[in-house]
C-alpha cells in the first residue's frame, strides 16, 4: 500500500494545530503507521531539504525547521502521496485553497504549517531519512472495507 511522509513544521506545533491536522488525514480515511514529535538536527534539516540547498531561502528554512519541535508522521492508503499535498494546499499559504491546511491557516510561505513528499519516490526517501523500520507499524483499519470498495 502506498505511504506518505508528512511533518508538522514547528509553527503548526506551536500554534495547536497537531490535533486539527492528525484528524483531517484520519477522516480522510487513511492509516497513521508512524508518528513521533521531535526536535531536528541541522543535519536532517538539510538532508530534507538537500533539493532546496542553492536556493536562497535554504538557510532561512533550515533554521527554521530546526527552531522548535514537529511532528513527523507517515500515512498509508490509495493514492496517499497526492492526495495528501491535495489537502495541505499550495505552497503559499496566501493563494492556497480555502479547505486545504495552508488554505485555512497560513499566511506567508516560510510559515506553511506542513510538509507533505511531492511524489511516491521522494516518499521513500523521506520514510527511510525520518523512520527506523521498527518505528513504523503495519496494521488493518477495521473501516477498511467501508472505505474500499
Ligand atoms: P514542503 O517541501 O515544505 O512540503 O513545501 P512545498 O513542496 O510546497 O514547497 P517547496 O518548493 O518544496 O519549498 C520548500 C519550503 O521552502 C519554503 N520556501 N520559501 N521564500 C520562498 O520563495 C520560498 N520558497 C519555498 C517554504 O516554506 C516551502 O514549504
Ligand atoms: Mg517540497
Amino acid at each position: 500500500m502506498e505511504r506518505t511522509f508528512l511533518m508538522i513544521k514547528p509553527d503548526g506545533v506551536q500554534r495547536g494545530l497537531v490535533g486539527e491536522i492528525i484528524r483531517r488525514y484520519e477522516t480522510k480515511g487513511f492509516t497513521l503507521v508512524g508518528l513521533k514529535i521531535m526536535t531536528v538536527s541541522q543535519e536532517l534539516a538539510e538532508k530534507h531539504y538537500d533539493v532546496h540547498r542553492d536556493k536562497s531561502f535554504f538557510k532561512g528554512l533550515v533554521e527554521f525547521i530546526t527552531s522548535g519541535p514537529v511532528v513527523a508522521m507517515v500515512w498509508e492508503g490509495d493514492g496517499v502521496v497526492a492526495s495528501a499535498r491535495k489537502l495541505i494546499g499550495a505552497t503559499n499559504p496566501l493563494t492556497a485553497e480555502s479547505g486545504t491546511i495552508r488554505g485555512d491557516y497560513g499566511i506567508t510561505i516560510g510559515r506553511n504549517i506542513i510538509h507533505g513528499s511531492d511524489a511516491i519516490e521522494t516518499a521513500r526517501t523521506e520514510i527511510a531519512l525520518w523512520f527506523k523500520d521498527e518505528e513504523l507499524t503495519s496494521w488493518e483499519s477495521s473501516m477498511k472495507r467501508w472505505l474500499y470498495e
